[in-house]
């Protein structure tokens, strides 16, 4: 018996261990920690990474890669308690004045208020297009995954597989569309607290300092851009690889996910811009004009 245990053992253990590298991704080999002096941490063997924010400093990280393109999920658990006056954004942003940005951004509220998950698209340069959402969850209690698929026809927001927003490639209609500019991924947590909770009524309760919010799971099925080429062939073509796998690069919102992303958005939208007539009288963007 104990030569058996003796053997099984470490066997097991090999198993496991093979099993966990397999499945986890490895947050080190993705992502840098760019600010917050300590207050960013990638822990557990690459398994989870933290940020923290106190009266002094917020933190953040970027991508390793820049990607022109993708599927891109990543878990987020949200700063918990009273997270009034803190913002945890996690986005895709080029670079430059005409930059390209897709962004969820998480705005804390008093303990029991429910946050406000703000989204926007910027086309070079130009935003504007905000849409918040309440969650139909308290996303402080567990990890949830957020997700955006950035195709050349379309982007996706979707929170554990509902589609949130959909933003369709309307160049035809003069509508810029991001599809030329390589992103990263970007993530911080900070003070907003002038402007974040109840429009800035509410403001941060530093007592309950550091805040933090966590990041696990990440996965990208992407056009990585390496040296100016992408890692897909031109921007046009879907990647070389197996069609099954790269059916991001071309996927749309089945009926099913359409049903889904009306559910949301007839009861969970608490803001958006295409409704926001006062702030328009010249007239909507062209975009909120094809329902
Ligand atoms: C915070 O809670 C208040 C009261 O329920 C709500 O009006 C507001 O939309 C919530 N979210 C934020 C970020 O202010």
């Amino acid at each position: 018996m104990a030569s058996l245990n003796t053997l099984l053992g470490p066997l097991l253990a090999l198993l496991v261990a093979s099993l966990a590298a397999a499945s986890a991704s490895n947050l080190h080999n993705d992502f840098d920690i760019t600010w917050g002096d300590g207050r960013a941490k990638i822990l557990n063997n690459g398994e989870l990474l933290t940020l923290n924010l106190d009266s002094a400093s917020g933190s953040g990280f970027q991508s390793r890669n820049e990607y022109l393109f993708g599927k891109i999920d990543m878990q987020l658990k949200l700063v918990p308690g009273n997270s009034a006056g803190t913002v945890t954004a996690y986005y895709l942003s080029s670079k430059g004045s005409a930059w390209d940005e897709i962004d969820f951004e998480f705005l804390g509220n008093l303990s029991g208020d429910p946050y406000i998950l703000h989204t926007n698209v910027f086309s070079q340069g130009k935003g504007n297009r905000e849409q918040q959402f309440y969650l139909w969850f308290d996303p402080t209690a567990d990890f949830h995954t957020y997700s955006i698929l950035w195709n050349p026809q379309r982007i996706v927001f979707s929170v554990d597989g509902t589609p949130i927003r959909e933003f369709k490639n309307l160049e035809s209609m003069g509508v810029p569309f991001p599809k030329n500019q390589p992103m990263r991924i970007y993530s911080s947590l900070w003070n907003a607290d002038d402007w974040a909770t109840r429009g800035g009524l509410v403001k941060t309760d530093w007592t309950q300092a550091p805040f933090t919010a966590s990041y696990r799971n990440f996965n990208a099925e992407a056009c990585v851009l390496s040296n100016g080429a992408s890692s897909c062939g031109t921007n046009t073509s879907p990647p070389a690889s197996s069609a099954a796998a790269n059916a991001w690069f071309s996927e749309e919102l089945d009926s099913t996910r359409q049903e889904r992303l009306k559910w949301v958005q007839k009861n969970y939208m608490v803001y958006n811009y295409c409704k926001d007539t006062n702030r328009f009288p010249q007239g909507l963007p062209p975009e909120c004009n094809m329902a």
